[in-house]
């Protein structure tokens, strides 16, 4: 059993480093419990990813309801004017056009944190980096020759790789701002990517949200209930003695 679970956990991070290009990941260090930032990212998701990506798992209304926003709410703030709240977060776009002009579909991202883990995500958003030889002129760290363009490249500002050794002699890819001035700019981006990244993590199993809470229940009903049988123990036990 010992050797099964090292077995494991050295198995662990070497599935991790295999999906993103030997690339380390960056934590999200998200929580899907956080209402407010549930809200950002779904506006950044609406914004500035169904132009191209659908949502075509996910209702407007359970979103709302999950994240507290009224049928108003979300008229407003998520929604273009002709959809209707109990619809699917799907797009216009056609699958050939976009086939034309990106040489892929860009995927439904309704479950894409199952398929690729929250970390990845947001490692995913914050390395997109300038490549001359990209029909977009960018290439990321983990999706190598990667078909979308860096949409978000006015928020965070242009990144370049630069190969650097290590005292070790390993050598070392790492992403840095092109225009230095970009920095805050670039703090504030990887606070908008968490927010996105916990979104996404909770469009991919929203029922996540009621099982964490109802967990949270489960256990202290089960802890008021050990106190009771450990009651009713000590009262049977009694005449034995
Ligand atoms: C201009 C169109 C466009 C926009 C806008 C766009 N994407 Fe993409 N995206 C693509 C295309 C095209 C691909 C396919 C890339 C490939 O397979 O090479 C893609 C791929 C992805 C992938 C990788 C999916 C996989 O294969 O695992 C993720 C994740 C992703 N996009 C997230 C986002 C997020 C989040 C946003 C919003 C911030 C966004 N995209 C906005 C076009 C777009």
């Amino acid at each position: 059993m010992r050797r099964l679970i090292l077995a494991f956990i050295l198995l662990v991070p070497g599935i991790t480093l295999a999906s993103s290009g030997g690339v380390e990941l960056q934590q999200a260090g998200n929580d899907i419990s956080d209402r407010a930032s549930l809200q950002a990212g779904a506006k950044l998701f609406v914004n500035y990813c169904m132009g191209c990506h659908s949502a075509n798992y996910v209702r407007y209304q359970r979103v709302g309801q999950d994240l507290g926003l009224s049928d108003d709410d979300l008229t407003e703030n998520l929604m273009f004017s002709s959809e209707k709240v109990g619809e699917t977060m799907s797009i216009a776009m056609d699958k050939y056009d976009a086939e034309r002009w990106f040489g892929v579909t860009p995927p439904d991202l309704s479950v894409i944190a199952r398929a690729r883990g929250t970390d990845w995500l947001y490692t995913y958003m914050l390395s997109f980096y300038l490549d001359s030889s990209r029909p977009w002129g960018v290439n990321n760290l983990v999706f190598k020759d990667v078909g979308m363009p860096h949409v978000m490249w006015d928020q965070q500002g242009w990144q370049k790789l630069v190969h650097t050794t290590d005292e070790h002699g390993h050598e070392k890819a790492e992403l840095v701002l092109v225009n230095e001035a970009d920095k805050d700019k670039a703090e504030q981006y990887k606070k908008d990517m968490r927010n996105l990244a916990n979104f996404l993590e909770y469009m991919g199993e929203p029922a996540k949200l009621q099982r964490e809470s109802l967990g949270w229940k489960v256990i202290l009903f089960l802890v008021i209930f050990l106190g009771f049988a450990y009651a009713l123990k000590k009262e049977y036990w009694r005449d034995v003695h």
